[in-house]
């Protein structure tokens, strides 16, 4: 850390091999001023623990890490040092003697990654670089404001509500990952420290060529995920530190919220007011003046009188409500929560054993010890006031933790005073092994730990209701609990462009459910920024929009008809995308795949996609250029190799190229990918609503192309005992001079009852005939049926499951 003193560089004196009863190896290497341990898992990821003092926190015992299987690797004596590998895996590891340096080689020899200057001070501190290249980017790093790569910047990983109204670095998530892409596709590698205590990274930017890797207490802990793509880093980290379980339906659906809806009458006239507009929305977020005092776990008896038949009432509506939960709990001995705290001991204390509390919204507020299980379960029994009355989701916020010492009280304005003395505060060794632990040196845990427990308590649910969590805080590994989002943004421009690089960064660190407050947080939003927000927001992978009390409202239709209409257009669109927004998250489950992604994800080895960080794929099929930039009614944006569609006039464009596109207010620039098929449904008020044609498969010719949808009851965790159906579909563009797509017969239990099923061909010429499954369709609107508009063939049909072959023959 910035002022650390550190002895000199590591040298090494002797290496010795380890074996446990399973075989696997572990190598360990005595230095001067410390010890190193290596291990080698089956593909290629490399773990380097180093210490001089303690070792390490193990994060499998605290945080319910993947199967690190290390493998029986085979030392061998060379010239300058020693060289370990197995047959098993196709990278091998050296060990350079002096100066003391650590390479992984891939197959050819070359170098996938090189540590050195490992140092060791005596505060527990130490200290090791990562050689890089002048053409390498770096990416990651969680939640990070600045541009997109992060060459050049010292950042810092201790979890923190800012003071003041900055937004700037650390913030609330300290995510310890990244990741190194090389140009031209050269190959991309993963870098994880795992470290609860803050940590520091230097990237690049006192020596351009090494990136310095600083924990403040307790060693190291690093994992290298081998690439060769950005797409198998992530699978590799993501296997590792957990990836988003399946959100429920409707949380894919439009949150809104704001700090100021302060009782239940309020809340009826907001969800009437959003049904009444036809403006698509699924949930309410209730921010903390539900409660009774800033009592977390209570409802205030005269704002909220019948918590259980509002949320009924707004639940017939199609809306599900989302209560905060700050971790402060009121210091308060008429309070239940707080006594039966107190009496189990429950509260994060100080070193000498006594009571500790800190200034949050109720005044003093003592703060749980989640790194404790039964901490953890005991919160979790708290929600019953919240879950018995009908509360969907729980938002957790200030669990960095945040809180001030005193507060200052100017009218209705409350300002805190934010020096915050922790330094004397304990906690429990979340690894069982220590008993306790100074608060600091397991912080960054704070909000997972919170969130883990949590999401234990809605998974509870007799009915298997997938949870639904959000928060903050949190940590590597922190959406296995619960999605993020990033704090206490400002309604400007800058913030708008700046949520882009920021979700893409926390997309890559492993966060795929993340989002910004669509508006901004602080300060008023004006028509023409809300506009562009929601039009991006509602293409965020997860869409809320909030503000705080003092600002203007930010519901849509408070910007006057025009902006009205386009939040409308924008949520409707994001309605109609719900089914592909699902397979996204589906892929992310399964392969840790970010639903936001960089192009450079998709198109690694294309040069002009590497740097842009004004645009977006969400998933492999969608490129989203919005405008974030005042008074603009175009914009200019680089379209990656190969064919890509306008999605509001099907135009066709041949990429790589730089293209400049109208962009006029009602339109956010959105670009399909030549070769996409894209499940879409036509536009619902709310995710739970049954659409008029409840599948859509949109055809984007230009490259063959085949995908699998798989679809569930989008509610329950049913999905995972195997309740799915699934369909695949086979497309090619020139079959015998026709198009052709492949519908599968539906797989799996999961039963889907008979429905309308739309085929939407793009940029289709004119059609001589179109066959199912080799019979000649007949024209009209019907189904069966076939049309033609714009310049698209729609084919509908009854969809009993049985899959269909649909060819268009052009005509003549
Ligand atoms: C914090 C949260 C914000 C919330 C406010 C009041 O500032 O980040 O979203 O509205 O607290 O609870």
């Amino acid at each position: 850390m910035p002022g650390e003193r550190y002895a000199a560089d590591a040298a090494l004196r002797s290496v010795s091999e380890g074996r446990d009863a399973d075989g696997a190896s572990s190598l360990r290497l005595e230095l001067s001023h410390g010890v190193a341990s290596l291990e080698l898992v089956a593909d290629g990821v490399l773990r380097v623990r180093a210490f001089a003092h303690d070792e390490p926190l193990r994060p499998e015992h605290a945080l319910e890490r993947g199967p690190w299987r290390a493998h029986a690797c085979s030392l061998r004596e060379r010239e300058g040092g020693f060289t370990w590998h197995t047959q098993a895996c196709p990278l091998r590891v050296e060990i350079e003697a002096t100066p003391f340096a650590i390479r992984l080689l891939d197959r050819r020899g070359a170098p996938v990654a090189e540590l050195g200057e490992l140092a060791f001070a005596d505060s527990g501190a130490a200290r090791i670089a990562l050689r890089t290249a002048k053409d390498e980017r770096f990416f990651g790093f969680g939640e990070k404001t600045g541009p997109l790569d992060k060459r050049g910047a010292r950042l810092v990983m201790r979890n923190r509500d800012p003071e003041s109204f900055e937004y700037t670095d650390p913030l609330y998530v300290s995510i310890p990952f990244f990741l190194v892409h090389r140009r031209g596709g050269a190959g991309s590698l993963g870098v994880l420290l795992e470290a609860f205590a803050p940590s520091h990274f230097d990237v690049a930017a006192t020596r351009e060529d090494r990136i310095a890797i600083e924990s403040s207490q307790g060693g190291l802990d690093l994992a290298l995920f081998p690439g060769p793509s950005p797409r198998e880093v992530i699978a590799r980290y993501s296997a590792r530190v957990g990836r988003t379980p399946l959100p429920p339906r409707w949380a894919l659906g439009h949150h809104q919220s704001r700090w100021g809806y302060k009782n239940a009458r309020q809340l009826r006239a907001l969800a009437r007011e959003i049904r009444r507009r036809g403006i698509p929305g699924d949930a309410l977020h209730l921010d903390i003046d539900y409660m009774d005092g800033y009592r977390v776990f209570t409802w205030h008896p005269k704002r909220f009188p019948d918590p259980r038949g509002l949320l009924s009432e707004l639940s017939a509506m199609g809306f599900r409500v989302v209560c905060i939960v700050d971790p402060g709990v009121k210091v308060d001995p008429a309070y239940a929560v707080y006594r039966d705290g107190l009496a189990r001991n429950a509260f994060c204390r100080r070193d000498d054993g006594g009571r500790f509390s800190l200034r949050v919204w109720p005044g003093e507020a003592a703060l749980p010890d989640f790194d404790r299980e039964d901490v953890r379960a005991w919160w979790g029994e708290q929600h019953r006031p919240l879950l018995d009355a009908g509360v969907a989701g729980i938002w957790n916020d200030m669990n960095e933790p945040a809180g001030w010492s005193a507060d200052l009280r100017v009218g209705r304005l409350m300002l805190p005073l934010r020096k915050q003395d922790l330094s004397r505060v304990v906690q429990a060794d979340p690894t069982g092994a220590k008993g306790e632990l100074s608060h600091e040196s397991v912080r960054n845990l704070y909000g997972l730990q919170h969130c883990r427990a949590t999401q234990a308590a809605l998974a509870r649910d007799p009915q298997r209701r997938r949870p639904f969590v959000l928060t903050r805080s949190g940590y590597a590994g922190v959406q296995r609990y619960a999605a993020v989002w990033t704090g206490d943004n400002a309604s400007r421009w800058s913030h708008l462009r700046g949520s882009i690089p920021m979700l893409l960064n926390l997309s890559l660190s492993g966060v795929a459910f993340c989002g910004a407050d669509i508006g901004g947080f602080f300060r008023s939003c004006t028509p023409e920024l809300y506009a562009r927000w929601i039009q991006l927001g509602a293409l965020y992978p997860f869409a809320r929009t909030h503000s705080i009390w003092a600002s203007r409202r930010q519901e849509p239709w408070r910007f006057g008809r025009r902006v009205e209409a386009i939040a409308r257009e924008a949520l409707r669109l994001r309605m109609r995308l719900l089914p592909y927004l699902e397979s996204l998250f589906r892929e992310s489950e399964q392969s840790g795949a970010p639903v936001w992604r960089p192009l450079f994800y998709e198109f690694p080895d294309d040069e002009g996609s590497s740097a842009i960080e004004d645009q977006v794929m969400l998933g492999p099929a969608l490129l989203v250029a919005p405008v974030v930039t005042r008074g603009a009614q175009q914009r200019e944006l680089h379209l990656p190799p190969g064919g890509w569609y306008a999605w509001h006039d099907d135009a066709f464009y041949r990429g790589p190229r730089r293209l400049t596109v109208a962009a006029p207010l009602e339109r956010i620039p959105l670009f399909v990918r030549a070769g996409s098929l894209i499940p879409t449904q036509s536009p619902v008020d709310h995710a739970a609503q049954v659409p008029a044609e409840p599948r859509v498969h949109e055809v984007f010719p230009g490259r063959d192309a085949q995908a699998l949808f798989v679809e569930d009851d989008g509610e329950t965790t049913a999905y995972r005992d195997g309740q799915v159906a699934a369909t695949s579909l086979r497309f090619w563009s020139n079959a015998g001079g026709r198009l052709r797509l492949e519908i599968g017969a539906r797989e799996g239990p999961y039963e889907i009852a008979e429905r309308a099923l739309r085929v939407r061909f793009h940029a289709c010429p004119p059609p001589q005939a179109v066959y199912v499954d080799g019979e000649r369709l007949a024209r009209g609107d019907g189904a069966p049926g076939w049309s033609e508009a714009e310049g698209c063939v729609d084919v509908r049909l009854r969809d009993r499951g049985r899959g269909a072959a649909i060819e268009i023959a052009p005509a003549p």
